[in-house]
């Protein structure tokens, strides 16, 4: 069958090749590809900046955020041929630490967790694809191909989760939110945000296309400006750049009492402006909550799915601008200035 592979570390290395059928170890559940998202981390892995090829392997099958449809359920679990499913992507380390142990893989605490396509585990961009049952998330037949949107929903349901949480300390009652970044995560934030009623603001550089436009969909309001210069305290940032001035003003602007989510993965960057010593004392001040969020567990999973099936279907198919088969997946890697959720579809719906 065909796949997509990359050897972990060694830029151009990425391929389309013939590889072997799945191997049955991977998982009772037999699936055909339908597509499979492309982002950031992907690209880091094609640029030889991160990722990791199973034991005893160079390559790696790259793809993380699937789409699929069962063509054998195998013995046992609630799948049936023909169910749409999405491939949860991180595996509870081996030892296993405590928050593995009781199911809270996106908690890891030592590190040796693994995650398909991107540590250890191939991941899902080949025709076919194995799964454990219990790894294997059944979605909402009328989603079509947003199904494939779930994965990075799941991030930012962990990332809402995270906010709640850290908001129980004390009173609070936050009625706005920042998002910067207008890209899936961004965009798929905003969206929970509006769900639940607040005051959504989202901050990119663009300042035309689809971003803005989706964002005003939601009844949010979009600014392409800096968070220094935005003239309002948020309650709530939700930061999913990762680039460091972007990072360094949202911890400096965020409201009193207010919480800072980083999801976004960059490096380097430009210099903060502040002395770290300078800004842990605004956030002593002021009571502020900086958090680190990644990946999700089954909980977050769950969630994800009520925020996809409560969501406006023709918002959510916006986010997928382009569509590109296996062969060009270089072109799918390759981000264009208009694009939001680039997918990879390796057969119809
Ligand atoms: C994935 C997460 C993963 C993280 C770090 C993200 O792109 O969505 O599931 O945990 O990368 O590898």
């Amino acid at each position: 069958m065909k796949a997509i592979t990359v050897e972990p570390r060694k830029p151009g290395s990425a391929k389309l090749e013939e590889i072997p059928e799945p191997d049955v170890r991977e998982g009772s559940v037999l699936v055909e590809a339908i597509a499979v998202g492309v982002c950031g981390t992907d690209v880091e892995i094609v640029e030889g900046k991160y990722g990791w090829a199973p034991p005893g392997k160079t390559r790696l099958v790259l793809g993380h955020e699937s789409l699929g449809r069962v063509v054998d359920p195998g013995p046992g679990g609630g799948l049936k041929k023909g169910d749409l499913v999405v491939g949860i992507v991180r595996r509870p380390d081996p030892v296993p630490c405590p928050n593995c142990a009781v199911g809270e893989w996106d908690m890891c605490r030592n590190g040796q967790y693994t995650e398909r396509g991107i540590k250890e585990i191939h991941g899902f961009m080949s025709e076919r694809w194995r799964i454990e049952p219990e790894y294997a998330m059944k979605v909402d037949p009328t989603l079509g191909i947003l199904g494939v949107l779930l994965e990075p929903t799941t991030v930012v349901t962990k990332a809402w989760e995270m906010v709640k949480v850290v908001g129980r300390r004390s009173f609070w009652e936050p009625r706005n939110v920042l998002v910067t970044g207008a890209g899936p995560i961004g965009l798929l934030a905003a969206l929970v945000g509006a769900q639940q009623g607040l005051d959504v603001h989202v901050l990119d550089r663009v300042t035309s296309g689809p971003k803005v436009d989706l964002v005003k969909a939601l009844g949010a309001t979009y600014h392409s400006t800096t968070v220094s210069s935005l003239g309002f305290e948020p309650d709530i940032i939700i930061e999913c750049t990762g680039v460091g001035q972007v990072v360094a003003e949202s911890i400096m602007g965020v409201g009193a009492g207010g919480i800072v989510c980083l999801t976004g993965v960059g490096s380097g960057g430009a210099k903060a402006g502040a002395a770290i010593a300078d800004v842990a004392a605004g956030a002593v001040l002021r009571n502020n909550v900086i958090v680190g969020s990644v990946n999700a567990n089954k909980r977050h999973w769950y969630k994800a799915g009520e925020v996809l099936a409560r969501a406006d279907r023709t918002w959510l198919a916006h986010l997928i601008t382009r569509r590109e088969r296996p062969e060009a997946f270089m072109q799918a890697l390759h981000r264009e200035t208009d694009d939001i959720k680039v997918v990879i579809q390796f057969a119809e719906v």
